[in-house]
């Protein structure tokens, strides 16, 4: 029977428990932010189903902790962890070799967390072909090979063992080229199927109740074949336009890319988002007033998307351009440590180092304490600056001290 969309609510991750999760965590190496790890706990914890939770990608058990964590909290059974394992301390990828094993079960065992962790060594997709457990997956986290190829076997090997209901996730969409196509066209070419969570770059979509068979092309080429059919039979079909030009983006056909992007800006009103792609398109192919102009276009619509235009103007060497947009961003978002530690860094690279100093102090202060995406990119910064203008190691570890938590 078919059963209502979940809506599991998940709170600010600025809450209590949310916090003190991601203080428990805070000195496990991973690759997901705590936002992300929270919405998988509050997934994981109080998503639909009554199966297993199964992980692909665990590397050295950042995520595996959130999961174990609120299978814990609600007795909801093991996590199951499935890795290659194949990489030592130093995070270098080794080949044949389960280097990572004790470094993943270090981990668990330090965060208490041993009798709700099942660990599988293997290739993920070769570990979901000869999957057999007497209960099916509730939710499914996808965190491994994020090519489009690597993405495509580990989900078709490991749906079927879904439960009807059930959840998958998906970790980098957005950010990770080849596992954002494959999403992408999991969701265009499956209607039924829907996004019910995202959180930063996470994505968590549900298996339908009504048996499907599944349309999902199982390489990039592949899937430019079937955007391209799909053009065929609706030509100003913008959604495949704006995905297949995003493609051919990625694949540097920069020319093909402009011509999607231009024939969906000439269907109907433009969202900022294509105008945004248009851009990048143009400042590629080396169209710099072009890509300003465009970008410039956006950047008129609010001051906060100022960001990207900024951006642009940094790629050119074109500092002050881009301290003026940084300073139009912060009009409207002046608590945004990401926008006062880009300001630093492009005013610093103008050689006004104690005002770059001081935007750095700005972003720490702002920056909660465990987030720390943002803040890495302050110490990148510092440190470029430190180089350049031999700024002394005690001023930039006073910057970085941060301001005490509170509990
Ligand atoms: C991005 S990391 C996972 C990060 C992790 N979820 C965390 O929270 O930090 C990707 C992991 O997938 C593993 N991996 C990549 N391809 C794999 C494959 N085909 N089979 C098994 N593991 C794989 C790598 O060994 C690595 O540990």
């Amino acid at each position: 029977m078919e059963e209502s969309i979940p809506s599991v609510f998940v709170p600010p991750i600025g809450g209590v428990e949310g916090q003190q999760l991601a203080r428990r965590f805070g000195s496990v190496p991973g690759l997901l932010q705590p936002v992300e790890g929270y919405t998988l706990y509050c997934w994981a914890k109080e998503g639909p189903g009554t199966g297993i939770v199964v992980e692909l990608g665990s590397a050295r058990g950042y995520s595996t902790c959130w999961l174990a964590a609120a299978n814990q909290a609600a007795r909801r059974g093991k996590v199951f962890a499935c890795d290659s394992f194949h990489y030592d301390e130093n995070a270098r990828v080794v080949p044949h070799e389960h280097v990572g094993v004790p470094l993943f079960q270090e981990t668990i065992r330090r965060m208490g967390l041993n009798d709700w962790v099942e660990m599988r060594v293997g290739d993920s997709s070769e570990i979901g072909r000869s999957w057999s457990h007497p209960q099916p997956i509730r939710l499914l986290f996808i965190d491994a090979d994020h090519s489009y190829e690597g993405t495509y076997l580990d989900f078709t090997a490991w749906f079927p063992h879904v439960e009807a209901g059930g959840v998958v996730a998906f970790h980098d969409i957005d950010t990770n080229p080849g596992c954002s196509q494959l999403y992408k066209c999991l969701l265009y070419f499956n209607k039924e199927i829907k996004e019910v969570a995202s959180a930063s770059s996470l994505r968590l979509v549900r298996k339908p109740f009504q048996d499907v068979t599944l349309f999902l092309p199982s390489s990039v080429e592949e899937a430019i074949g079937c955007y391209r059919q799909a053009l065929e039979r609706h030509p100003s079909d913008i959604e495949a336009l704006t995905l297949l030009g995003t493609i051919y983006f990625e694949q540097q056909r920069l020319d093909e890319a402009e011509r999607c992007y231009r024939s969906a800006m000439a269907v109907s009103s433009v969202s900022d988002d294509l105008y945004d792609k248009l851009a990048a398109v143009l400042g590629k192919q080396g169209k710099v007033a072009e890509a300003i102009d465009c970008y410039g276009h956006i950047a008129n619509l609010s001051p906060q998307q100022n960001v990207n235009l900024a951006g642009f103007y940094f790629s050119q060497g074109q500092h002050a351009q881009a301290e003026a947009c940084y300073m139009r961003v912060l009009t409207t978002a002046m608590s945004s440590p990401v926008v006062w530690s880009r300001l630093g860094f492009v005013v610093g690279l103008q050689g006004r180092i104690d005002e770059a100093l001081a935007c750095f102090k700005r972003a720490v202060v702002l920056q909660p304490a465990t987030f720390s995406a943002p803040l890495d990119e302050t110490v990148v910064y510092l440190n470029h600056l430190k180089n350049k203008f031999q700024i002394k190691v005690e001023v930039i570890d006073s910057i970085l001290a941060r301001p005490p938590v509170s509990s």
